[in-house]
């Protein structure tokens, strides 16, 4: 069971406002709130809507999946869940960079190099994304990064190698509860120490998850693609995820 704390004890000031979540600030200047909504954007906020009880699927969710990558030794902000709808965070200065892993072709990997969607790719490719709305978030390149001074080379050596251990870590768990780990989007930061974490969330908005026997879609796809049955995919990655079973 949960303790259910309430945020509103301990939430300040709106620090930032995205598409699917918002941190606040608390008394404690190294932890932020974070809550998770239920607002849907894709395509670059062009198609708008909402997924009901999506920021309850989330949260619960990305913490599930924050506690284990801890547990399995990788640093991330997340310090715990408050109730339904917020974690606790660490305060991070993040990289403005969104680092996309994928082990299987789909989305704009599949349209852009002309491979069949389901194509399984012989090693995991790692992609890098300007976080940058108006622009449609560019895909660069390590050069771009360091021209840009997005991160020093060593932070994105760094980032490259969690990412790749997060992959490790997230397909071998995922596939036991009958999910296969199709792509997904990380986004890193420094804590005040200077140790870069991984932030942000992991949850079927910014991952693709197929059943392993169906392929059935079980993330936004559903959503982006007009498929019906958003809900109910949101609720059997958590139910599986609970329960550890397919
Ligand atoms: P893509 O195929 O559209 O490039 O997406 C790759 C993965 O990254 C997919 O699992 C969805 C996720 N993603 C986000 O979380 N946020 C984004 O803004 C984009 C474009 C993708
Ligand atoms: N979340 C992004 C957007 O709003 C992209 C996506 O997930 O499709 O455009």
């Amino acid at each position: 069971m949960m303790l259910q704390k309430d945020p509103a004890a301990l939430r300040g000031e709106k620090l930032y406002e995205g598409k699917a979540k918002a941190l606040f600030s608390t008394p404690d200047p190294s932890i932020m709130l974070m809550e998770f909504k239920d607002d849907a954007t894709a395509f670059d906020g062009k198609k708008k809507g909402t997924i009901v009880e999506k920021g309850y699927f989330n949260a619960h969710i990305s913490a599930i999946l924050n506690r284990y990558l801890e547990q399995n030794g990788i640093h991330t902000h997340f310090l715990g869940q408050l109730s339904d709808r917020y974690h606790l965070v660490r305060h991070m200065d993040m990289f403005g960079l969104e680092v996309v892993v994928r082990n299987i072709a789909a989305g704009s990997l599949a349209r852009r190099l002309g491979m069949d969607e389901g194509t399984l790719l012989e090693k995991p490719v790692l992609e890098h994304f300007l976080k940058a709305d108006e622009l449609g978030d560019p895909w660069i390149n390590a050069y771009h990064v360091d021209a840009m001074g997005l991160c020093t080379p060593d932070q994105l050596a760094i980032m490259e190698s969690l990412a790749l251990k997060i992959n490790r870590l997230l397909t071998d768990h995922l596939e036991t509860i009958g999910l296969t780990l199709v792509d997904y989007k990380l986004e890193f930061g420094v804590d005040p120490d200077g140790n870069v974490r991984l932030g942000d969330e992991i949850t079927p908005d910014t991952c693709r998850f197929w059943d392993s026997t169906s392929g059935d879609k079980l993330d936004k796809d559903r959503f982006r693609q007009d498929m019906g049955g958003v809900e109910d995919a949101y609720a059997e990655v958590l139910r599986r995820l609970t329960t550890g079973q397919s």
